[in-house]
């Protein structure tokens, strides 16, 4: 089941998962969405609400797995995490959400017992960063700091309501195994990708919750590539927009302006951009070793990645809440077409 199919991103997985030759039952909470999709599509539609866990039960019958594309997930993910236990059915995600994650993590010994697999975050946040850290990590027995870096492009509305969702959390790190508060823009460096150098500012990324699973170390920092003046805004903007964010009023206004406004990527813009990532572990004694990936669009990425997530879970069953990199290995990533790992950058 593709639960969110009608979404901006869900569409794409339910394409991607038709070219490689899958029938998902496609669901969500509005029959009028769903139905045009499941028609150009010739697939069976399930209508079912996230507040009834029972009917969301009864519709997974006869089936194995749920891949869960309805966000922002913080609201989304609890009572499909709890169907999918009582239905026996293994889930994924395409979380970028901290909190979720956590979550996801908290249910492991439910998920042992079930014998399901529990895995947040199989798309672009966490694929490609999880890989590449468990990557360096390996080359580098011991290590105590990890640091991993995305560029990328264009946001969708569901992406921009979940990041306004959290912005009132502020910054995140992770240090000596916990996650600590971090100031919102302090922390600017530049950072080496595989085409360009950019200034990149600290994010409250996925990782700081997988990359530790996944990896063991305990002090992460993730950053994304942002011009240098959009993160001195932020820096300076940032408690005013953490006391105004907490109007309900006002935050729900933000959010229909993002509906209304933000589009993804058009189809374009998801062929023709590439992203990128980097990472570093590094020792207390100096070793270090960093690596790079190339990578679709994130969109596209996100499509591609989820659908492989998918047929790697139901070809190797296993239990438990797992990372991406924990189940399928650091080299999962260059299982999804388009995409390119260096260990030294050329010139
Ligand atoms: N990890 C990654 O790299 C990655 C990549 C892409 C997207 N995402 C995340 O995936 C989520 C979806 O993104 P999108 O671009 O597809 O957004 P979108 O176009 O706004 O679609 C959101 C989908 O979720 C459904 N939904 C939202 N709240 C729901 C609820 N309470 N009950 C049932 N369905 C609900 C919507 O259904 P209705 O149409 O009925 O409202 C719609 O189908 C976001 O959280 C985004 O951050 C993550």
């Amino acid at each position: 089941m593709l639960y969110g199919a009608s979404g901006y991103t869900g569409r794409l997985i339910a394409e991607e998962a038709v070219r490689r030759g899958h029938r998902p039952v496609l669901a969500g909470r509005n029959r009028e969405k769903l139905a045009p999709l499941a028609e150009r599509l010739g697939l069976e539609l399930v209508v079912a609400g996230l507040d009834d866990v029972r009917g969301l039960v009864s519709s997974l019958e006869g089936l194995p797995l749920v891949l869960h594309a309805a966000g922002p997930f913080v609201r989304t993910s609890e009572p499909m995490v709890q169907a999918c236990l009582a239905a026996g059915a293994h889930y994924l995600d395409i979380t970028g959400e901290i909190p979720v994650f956590e979550s996801t993590f908290r249910h492991d010994a439910e998920a042992r017992a079930r014998g399901i697999t529990l895995m947040s975050g199989v798309g672009f946040d966490v694929v490609p960063t999880d890989c590449l850290a468990r990557y360096v990590a390996e080359r580098v027995p011991g290590a105590h700091e990890l640091d991993l870096a995305i560029s990328l492009g264009q946001a969708s509305a569901g992406t921009a309501k979940s990041a306004l969702e959290h912005l009132p959390a502020g910054g995140r790190v992770r240090r000596g195994g916990a996650l600590q508060p971090w100031p919102m823009g302090k922390g600017l460096r530049r950072v080496r990708f595989a085409d360009a150098e950019r200034t990149v500012a600290p994010i409250p990324w996925g990782d700081l919750v997988t990359a530790w699973h996944t990896t063991g170390i305990p002090n992460i920092t993730t950053y994304m590539a942002l011009p240098r003046a959009a993160a001195r805004v932020i820096r300076f903007t940032y408690p005013l927009l953490k006391r105004v964010l907490a109007v309900d009023a006002v935050r729900q206004g933000a959010e229909r302006l993002i509906e209304a406004r933000v589009q993804g990527p058009n189809e374009t813009a998801r062929s023709e951009h590439r992203s990128h990532v980097w990472a570093e572990a590094r020792a207390a004694d100096g070793r270090r070793a960093q690596a790079w990936l190339e990578l679709p669009e994130g969109y596209a990425f996100t499509a591609l990645a989820a659908v492989r997530a998918v047929e790697q879970v139901l070809a190797h069953e296993r239990q438990g809440a797992l990372t991406p990199a924990q189940a399928f290995g650091a080299d999962f990533v260059l299982s999804v077409e388009g995409c390119q790992r260096l260990d030294v950058l050329p010139g």
